[in-house]
């Protein structure tokens, strides 16, 4: 059982004096070290991690031996290559590393310092490469926070409400066959619903293909509900943007670099983007983001874009070591990611036929869900309930996040061990059943 002590209550008092107000009310977790499976906060509360730190430590809380080793060596070399004006060999080492995970014709790459930033060089390339403004994405989308991305972004009212408006920019409706809007839910349909409303209304009615720029897109819908796609929506997609002329960017910030079991959660639908987004994970728990684009697109003008901090050099050492990392182990971390995965559904499809308040469980790899719902047939969010599911996991030792308007998500580090991953189960079955009550 975990104590809240009075240093705890105090840093909390503190920050909420002198910081803006960023994080959720959900629980009082001050974090202080982590190791592997596990976090400590700074009353020496051990906890195991459901939430990879929000997508980041895919091989462990606080990265691993080799991640730190590269940050250290680095950080006494020097810090900041002044990218935007100077050269520097390890950024141009980690691109090429970086490029032999993409496919055929991936040859540029474009350096950030966060998810956000990694979006926003994707609409200004888009806008580059295209010469048009227009730009589509999907309701329940997040592409960030800075006010680009932010007009992709419609994953809640809560973090838009006061900044807009946001031109240039069209919302479409991303397939959810547990929740479709097409009154059907099958996959299929669902998905060729939500293509026909593209297709037809959009691009017929609102915006020509003329004017659209990209089409920007989450592989798997991560902050809006971790929504899995259909296939054939994500075949059609591609087809509808090839066809009019329109860019694919696919935002793998939180579902790629292999949270999903593959490098690109894009892999497991059998086809490609035109412009990737990558950040969180990536990075090794450094910041970083990247956008990395097809080579017959062009290039960007001189001095049409940059930014003082991007290919930071210790970010890059980090990157650079979690890549190393996972190439090397990549057939381990995919049929390790498959197996776990596997046994983070049965448990959950259990829960689902166990209890009322379980309305659905879904996954893609290791990026799993389950959504609270307060009756299984009117589908009505439970969202008191997962608020209350969240707290009690947290006294129990177990960190989880939500996501969506009810669903919490489980998204332990791929490296998790199975016994921490039942054990997190168990402490997540145990919860639901007493919110249920
Ligand atoms: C899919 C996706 N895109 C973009 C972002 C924004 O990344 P950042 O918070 O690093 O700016 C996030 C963050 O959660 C994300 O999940």
């Amino acid at each position: 059982m975990i104590k809240i002590n009075n240093k705890i209550k105090e840093v909390i008092k503190r920050d909420k004096k002198v910081l803006f107000t960023t994080t959720r009310e959900d629980f009082p977790f001050v974090v202080e070290k982590g190791e592997g499976d596990y976090a400590y906060d700074i009353a020496g509360n051990r906890f195991i991690d459901f939430s990879s730190f929000i997508g980041v430590y895919n091989i462990g809380v606080n990265g691993n031996g080799e991640i730190r080793r590269a940050i250290k060596a680095q950080v006494d070399k020097l810090t900041h290559p002044a990218f935007l004006d100077y050269y520097s060999e390890s950024p141009v080492r980690f691109a090429e590393n970086l490029l032999t995970m993409f496919p055929k014709g991936f040859g540029r790459i474009f350096y950030s310092n966060s998810g956000t930033e990694a979006i926003e060089d994707a609409i200004k390339l888009s806008k580059i490469f295209t010469k048009k403004k227009i730009m589509i994405s999907f309701y329940g989308a997040f592409h960030g926070r800075s006010m680009g991305s932010l007009g992709l972004t419609a994953s809640r009212t809560a973090v838009r409400e006061g900044l807009g408006p946001f031109p240039n920019v069209v919302h479409a409706i991303y397939p959810n066959p547990y929740r479709s809007q097409f009154n059907t839910s099958d996959p299929d349909d669902c998905a060729i619903a939500c293509i026909d409303h593209i297709e037809k209304n959009i691009l017929s009615k609102e915006y020509s293909p003329k004017e659209v720029a990209a089409i920007f897109f989450e592989p798997v819908q991560g902050e809006g509900g971790y929504i899995v796609p259909p296939k054939l929506f994500v075949k059609e997609l591609r087809r509808v943007a090839s066809e009019n002329g329109i860019l694919l960017v696919a935002d793998e910030i939180q579902s790629g670099s292999m949270r999903t079991g593959k490098f690109l959660a894009m892999e497991h639908f059998g086809v490609n983007a035109d412009i990737y987004t990558l950040g969180k994970s990536i990075g090794g728990g450094m910041p970083i983001g990247l956008t990395i684009a097809k080579t017959d697109l062009g290039d960007t003008p001189q001095g049409s874009h940059a930014g003082t901090f991007g290919g930071n050099l210790v970010s890059v050492a980090a990157a650079n070591a979690y890549l190393k990392y996972i190439k090397r182990n990549k057939a381990k971390l995919e049929s390790m990611s498959k197996e776990k995965s596997r046994l983070i559904m049965k448990r959950l499809g259990e829960m689902l036929e166990k209890y009322e308040i379980v309305g659905d469980v879904r996954g893609l790899g290791m990026m799993t869900a389950i959504e609270l719902v307060k009756n299984k047939s009117t589908k009505e969010p439970a969202v008191r309930e997962r608020a209350k599911v969240i707290e009690k996991c947290f006294y129990n030792g177990l960190i989880m996040l939500p996501c969506g308007t009810s669903t919490i998500r489980i998204i332990p580090p791929l490296t998790m061990k199975k016994e921490n991953i039942e054990k997190g189960l168990d402490i997540l079955e145990q919860a639901i059943s007493e919110v249920q009550l």
